[in-house]
C-alpha cells in the first residue's frame, strides 16, 4: 500500500468516474491511500461517489466537465494546481451501436471526441509534471473490441484500438522516464451502461470492481493488460489463432443482440 501511494500518490484523476468502472477505479486507487479528483458531466452523481470514497479514509474533489470539450483541461488543472497528482486514469467513453452509416456522422466525431481527442488532451497536460518528477503512472480504458474490427460498433471499436497503440507508444516513451502506462482491455464488464445495452451477460463477464483492482495491480506490467482469464483466453484466439477476418465475424457474432 505504501509503496504504491509513493510511486503513484498523493492524487490521482480520473476522468469519467461516476459511475460504473470509473467509480471502481476510484475505490480501488482510495484502497491504497491515494486521494482522487473525479471527472464526469453529473455533478450529483460525482458527489455521491467521492462520499463513498471519502470513508475510506482519503480525500476526494469532483470537477463536472464534458471531456469532448478541450476547457476539461483547464478545469482539471484548476482543481489540482495546489497538488501532486501522480496517477492519471482515463475511463470515459461515449459509444452507439448501429451500423456507421445509419447514424449521422457528428455521432462518429463525438466517438472521436471522448475517446479519441479526450485521452490525448488527459496525457498530455498530467504526463510532463510526472516525468519531471520522474514517477507516476497513466491508465488508458480501451476494450477487447479494439484488438479487431466491430460491425455496429465501428467507431468506438477503432478509439479503442487507438488507446491501445497510443498507450503502448506512451509506454515505450514514459518507462525510462518513470512513468508507467498500462493499457487495460476489458471484455464485458457488468456496469450500469454495459447491463442498459446486453440482454444477456457475456461469457466470463467480470464485476467493475475486479476489472478496476487487476488493473491497479497490473499497472507495472504494461504495456497491455487483459483483465479475467476467459477474456485472456478470448484475446489469445482473437489474435493468434483466427484470421483478421475470422475475428471480425466472432465480434459480429457476439455483440449482435447489443442494443443502444
Ligand atoms: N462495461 C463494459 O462491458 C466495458 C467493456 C470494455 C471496455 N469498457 C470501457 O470501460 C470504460 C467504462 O465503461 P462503463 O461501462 O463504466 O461506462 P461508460 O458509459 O462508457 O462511462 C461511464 C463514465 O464516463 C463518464 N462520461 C461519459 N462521457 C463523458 C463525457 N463526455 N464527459 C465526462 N464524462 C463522461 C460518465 O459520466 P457522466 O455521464 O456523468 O458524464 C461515467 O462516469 C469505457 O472506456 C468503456 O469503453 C467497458
Amino acid at each position: 500500500m505504501k509503496d504504491f501511494a509513493a510511486r503513484y500518490g498523493p492524487w490521482a484523476i480520473v476522468a469519467g468516474a461516476s459511475e460504473g468502472l470509473g467509480a471502481a477505479f476510484a475505490h480501488a486507487i482510495a484502497r491504497r491511500g491515494v486521494n482522487v479528483v473525479l471527472l464526469a458531466r453529473r455533478a450529483g452523481a460525482l458527489e455521491d461517489v467521492a462520499s463513498e470514497v471519502k470513508k475510506l479514509g482519503v480525500e476526494a474533489r469532483t470537477v463536472a466537465c464534458d471531456l469532448a470539450d478541450a476547457s476539461f483541461v483547464s478545469a482539471m488543472k484548476d482543481a489540482t494546481s495546489d497538488v501532486e497528482v501522480g496517477l492519471g486514469v482515463y475511463n470515459a467513453a461515449y459509444s452507439f451501436i448501429a451500423p456507421l452509416l445509419e447514424r449521422p456522422i457528428e455521432d462518429a466525431l463525438r466517438v472521436v471526441d471522448v475517446n479519441v481527442r479526450g485521452p490525448l488532451r488527459f496525457v498530455h497536460a498530467l504526463a510532463p509534471a510526472m516525468v519531471e518528477r520522474g514517477r507516476g503512472g497513466v491508465v488508458l480504458v480501451s476494450s477487447l473490441a479494439g484488438f479487431q474490427g466491430n460491425p455496429r460498433l465501428a467507431a468506438y471499436a477503432a478509439s479503442k484500438a487507438f488507446n491501445v497503440v497510443l498507450g503502448e507508444s506512451l509506454w515505450a516513451e514514459l518507462r525510462p522516464r518513470g512513468v508507467d502506462v498500462l493499457v487495460t482491455c476489458p471484455g464485458a464488464t457488468r456496469t450500469p451502461n454495459y447491463l442498459k445495452t446486453t440482454p444477456k451477460e457475456a461469457p466470463g463477464a467480470l464485476d467493475a470492481a475486479e476489472v478496476a483492482s487487476r488493473t491497479r495491480d497490473a499497472l507495472r506490467s504494461g504495456p497491455t493488460f487483459v483483465p479475467g482469464a476467459v477474456n485472456k483466453l478470448a484475446r489469445f484466439f482473437l489474435g493468434r489463432v483466427l484470421t483478421r477476418g475470422g475475428a471480425v465475424g466472432v465480434m459480429e457474432s457476439n455483440t449482435k443482440d447489443l442494443h443502444d
